[in-house]
């Protein structure tokens, strides 16, 4: 647990994680936890990356960059996409056009409420027969919001493949961000307990960096 100096160190850098920027869009992820989700794509040979909480696109757009270089090194068919979701798509979408005005070749932004099992239903069928997918919950970081994330976009994630659940650091008193409530791990906790949960595993072991936001909230599905 951080304490003294290194909470400061921390704090500072969640500041610095609030006002970064890819490709001139806003992304709120620290470096770490980009270079370890790299590193899940390429292992999983992910075509399909299933964002939930799209904000501003700057995520998506990276998402779909890493696809796209994964594509080139034939890691996976040219026809790779990210589906992106959020409650209102409206400024994503001006803000990805202004970057790169042929996105939605590869982006799709589905409108609507992740816990709402329709919203999954639209996200599928933006979904390539048989393509490998990559599902992050990057929402609202509540219980109600991780337990719907992971009860409605599971079915996407093939064997051993991986469920990323940000933000677990609402869960942990020194790092908790303001006005957060927490509720993150123990809607992991909880739903690892169910029929479906129970053919995922928590990898503490790909907190590889020293320092992750998202504790406990690297899934992977088994085999079978
Ligand atoms: C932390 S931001 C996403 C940040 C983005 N993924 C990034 O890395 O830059 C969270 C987003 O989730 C959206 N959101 C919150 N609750 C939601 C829900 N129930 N269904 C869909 N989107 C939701 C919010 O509107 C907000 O844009």
């Amino acid at each position: 647990m951080p304490e003294g100096r290194l909470l400061q160190y921390w704090k500072e850098r969640e500041r610095q994680h609030l006002r970064d920027v890819y490709a001139g869009l806003r992304i709120k992820k620290f470096p770490e936890d980009l270079r370890m989700i790299e590193h899940l794509l390429w292992l999983s040979r992910t075509q399909v990356v299933i964002e939930l909480g799209t904000h501003l696109g700057g995520s998506a757009l990276w998402f779909r960059d890493r696809l796209r270089t994964l594509a080139a090194y034939a890691r996976v068919p040219q026809d790779f996409r990210v589906v992106t979701v959020d409650l209102a798509q409206g400024r994503a979408h001006d803000l990805l056009r202004g970057a790169d005005p042929s996105y939605a070749e590869h982006i799709a932004l589905v409108e609507g409420d992740i816990a709402d099992p329709a919203v999954s239903d639209l996200v599928s069928s933006h979904i390539p027969s048989g393509a490998r997918c990559l599902v992050v919950e990057d929402t609202a970081h509540t219980y109600d919001t991780t337990y719907a994330a992971l009860e409605h976009f599971s079915r996407f994630v093939p064997a051993c493949g991986y469920f990323v659940v940000e933000d677990g650091i609402v869960d942990v008193p020194q790092l908790r961000p303001p006005g957060m409530d927490g509720g993150v791990v123990p809607a992991i906790r909880d739903w690892l307990t169910t029929d479906t949960g129970r053919r995922f595993r928590v990898r503490r072991d790909l907190e590889r960096y020293g320092i992750t936001c998202h504790p406990h909230g690297w899934l992977q599905r088994a085999h079978s």
